[in-house]
């Protein structure tokens, strides 16, 4: 493979390093290109930059591959569990049964949260969106677990408040969003069981833990645990790399996948489908994502990598299958959604446009069929991608090539010119 490129500009030659991953993608390192040539890139969304070197997850949006540390996205799915996943992604390897059990405890260990914070979520007007009062309670944790003393203890422990408590805090807002008594975690139900028991157990009505239920919960959280540098992760790096804690850095996270083009894709797709089966046609909604003049955008289809399939939307579109099935459901949204994708893969604006389902797309349907409510899914979304957001920080923290992430730009406002004092300004 070749080392280097040369770039020629105004008649001189540069030699710039191509860098290799370990799976053979490559890299142009410019680095250095300001300091020889003067000149920067420009790059518009970052679709050409790679940011960093990262060993935790692996994409290929051509094949359709997805792998955590190695290990394909199908595999982790059939036989691990999200609390196993995140280990993976934030340790690197797979926990043996000791280093699972001790992670466990810890968990357990931390999952409740500070009284005081029941108080913050009472303050919320009842309409508010849940992203952004689970963005703005996991910033506050700074506040309620400051910092300690050794740093290697801190992050561990930090590490672990964020995916014990973020999970507390979910079930919590949900709870309190309905005038509910919350729920407290239990220490003999495992990772997603006890999230299901905080979020739909009652004093009046207890909550039946169902294996086919608590199984769904564990794929869908390890099929949104990952995703290389997408816009939330990127956040959650840049953010970080100003040394800002954990907590806040994660806050960030949550905020940029908030947005519909991004983890808010999930509750748009919803709501897309119920309009369709409203009207009882996809016609309008088909011309509108066609239409150059109309900003719209069919939600959950496309992706910034992905050219094929998402392996994500495969996995998830045969568990709504199975899960439907097993709990005797039947969603009027999944015939709905089965015929859209029926019809899109064969349209020609989607086939020139490369448009097919993302992982978005059949998650709502499966979040519906576990009874979380839509507004709640971005939540979940934020819940499963934590352990990502985590390790890629972690990551970024002992990256020996780290920098303040601070991007150039290319003017283009006004040259100099005079302040003019204002009664000589036009009226
Ligand atoms: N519906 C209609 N047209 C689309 C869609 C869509 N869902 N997605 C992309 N296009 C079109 C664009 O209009 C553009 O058309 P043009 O070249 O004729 O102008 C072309 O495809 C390329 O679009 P870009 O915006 O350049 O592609 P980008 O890589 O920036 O977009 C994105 C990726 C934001 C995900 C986009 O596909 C989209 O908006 N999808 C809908 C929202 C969604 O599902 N987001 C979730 C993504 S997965 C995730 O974040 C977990």
């Amino acid at each position: 493979m070749t080392d280097h490129v040369i770039l020629t500009y105004a008649g001189n030659h540069y030699r710039l390093p191509v860098v290799t991953g370990s799976a053979g993608e490559q890299a142009i390192d410019i680095s250095r290109l300001r300091a020889e040539t003067g000149l920067i890139t420009l790059d518009a969304g970052f679709a050409n930059t790679g940011s960093c070197r990262s060993a935790i997850s692996y994409l290929d949006g051509e094949k359709g591959i997805l792998r955590y540390r190695g290990i394909p996205v199908e595999q982790l799915a059939e036989c691990s569990t999200f609390k196993e996943t995140a280990y993976l992604l934030i340790n690197g390897e797979l926990p043996s049964q000791k280093a699972l059990t001790r992670f466990s405890v810890l968990l357990n260990d931390h999952s409740l949260v500070h009284e005081d914070m029941k108080i913050f979520y009472q303050s919320f007007p009842r309409s508010s969106h849940p992203m952004g009062i689970l963005s703005a309670m996991v910033n506050a944790l700074r506040s309620f677990y400051p910092e300690l003393q050794r740093l290697e203890e801190e992050i561990d422990i930090t590490v672990t408040r964020l995916l014990s408590k973020v999970r507390t805090m979910a079930a919590m807002s949900y709870k309190i969003s309905r005038g509910h008594t919350v729920v407290y975690p239990r220490p003999d139900l495992t990772y997603c069981a006890n999230f299901l028991n905080m979020m739909f157990d009652s004093p009046v009505r207890p909550f039946e833990i169902d294996p086919d239920v608590v199984k769904a919960l564990n794929v869908f959280l390890i099929l949104h645990a990952d995703h290389e540098q997408n816009c939330s992760t990127a956040a959650v790096r840049v953010v970080g790399s100003a040394r800002v804690n954990l907590y806040t850095a994660i806050s960030a996270g949550i905020a940029a996948l908030w947005g519909p083009l991004h983890g808010g894709a999930n509750q748009a797709v919803i709501e897309t489908l119920s309009e369709v089966a409203q009207s009882g046609t996809l016609d309008r909604v088909l011309a509108r994502a066609r239409d150059p003049k109309d900003p719209f955008r069919l939600p959950g289809f496309g992706h910034r990598i992905y050219r094929t399939y998402d392996p994500r939307a495969r996995i998830m579109k045969r568990m709504a299958h199975v899960l439907l099935d097993k709990l005797r459901i039947s969603d009027p949204l999944l015939d709905v959604a089965r015929r859209l994708e029926e019809i899109a893969l064969k349209d020609a604006y989607f086939i020139d446009h490369h448009l097919y389902p993302n992982v978005d797309f059949y998650s709502g349907i499966v979040l519906r069929a576990i009874g979380i409510p839509t507004n709640m899914f971005t939540v979940m979304f934020a819940i499963g991608r934590l352990p990502g957001w985590i390790a890629q920080w972690k990551e970024s923290m002992d990256d020996p090539d780290w920098k303040l992430c601070r991007p150039r730009q290319v003017y283009t406002g006004p040259n100099e010119r005079p302040y003019v004092p204002i009664e000589d300004r036009p009226s």
